[in-house]
């Protein structure tokens, strides 16, 4: 059984709400999953993680100069150096998620595995195309 940790930054609920169906999914693949908010991460929880799904509500224009916000930021400065499990990155969005994901690398120090996979949604549910996106994340090699 692989331990997948799932943390999300969330204001309205979206993010919030992405990351419980991403958590639910992985779970029935009979994973161990953790989801929870950044505010409550602790290092203790990535204690043999084999995957980190790391979620960001954008805060931008709309339509360009998506970042994340310093919330996040400052929780990113927090992961370890490097990160051993294997990583990916999550946004939710209303029109555009242009440079957040390469905004969101930017505060990721060591990890083994970048460029991440990403994932994206508008209304907090995942489609079809990112479940497939998903799965070959979780079957992918975990980096020990
Ligand atoms: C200040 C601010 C800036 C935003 N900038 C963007 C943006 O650049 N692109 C976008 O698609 N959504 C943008 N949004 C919309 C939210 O980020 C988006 O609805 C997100 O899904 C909300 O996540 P949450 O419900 O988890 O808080 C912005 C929202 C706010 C409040």
């Amino acid at each position: 059984m692989k331990k997948v940790v799932i943390t999300y930054n969330s204001k309205s609920g979206t993010t919030r709400k992405y990351s419980e169906e991403i958590g639910l999914y992985l779970g029935t693949k009979k994973n161990e999953v953790v989801v929870l908010s950044m505010k409550k991460y602790h290092s203790d929880i990535l204690h043999n993680a084999d995957y980190l799904l790391l979620g960001c509500r954008p805060s931008g224009l709309m339509f360009f100069l998506q970042h994340p916000e310093k919330s996040w930021i400052d929780f990113a400065a927090e992961l370890p150096n490097p990160i051993k499990a294997r990583t990916a990155l999550f946004t939710t969005y209303k029109i555009l998620t242009g440079s957040m994901f390469k905004k969101m690398e930017e505060h990721i120090y060591g990890s083994t595995n970048s460029p991440f996979t990403t994932f994206k949604s508008r209304n907090g549910l995942l489609s079809e195309n990112e479940i497939t996106v998903l799965d070959q994340f979780i079957n992918s090699k975990t980096i020990t």
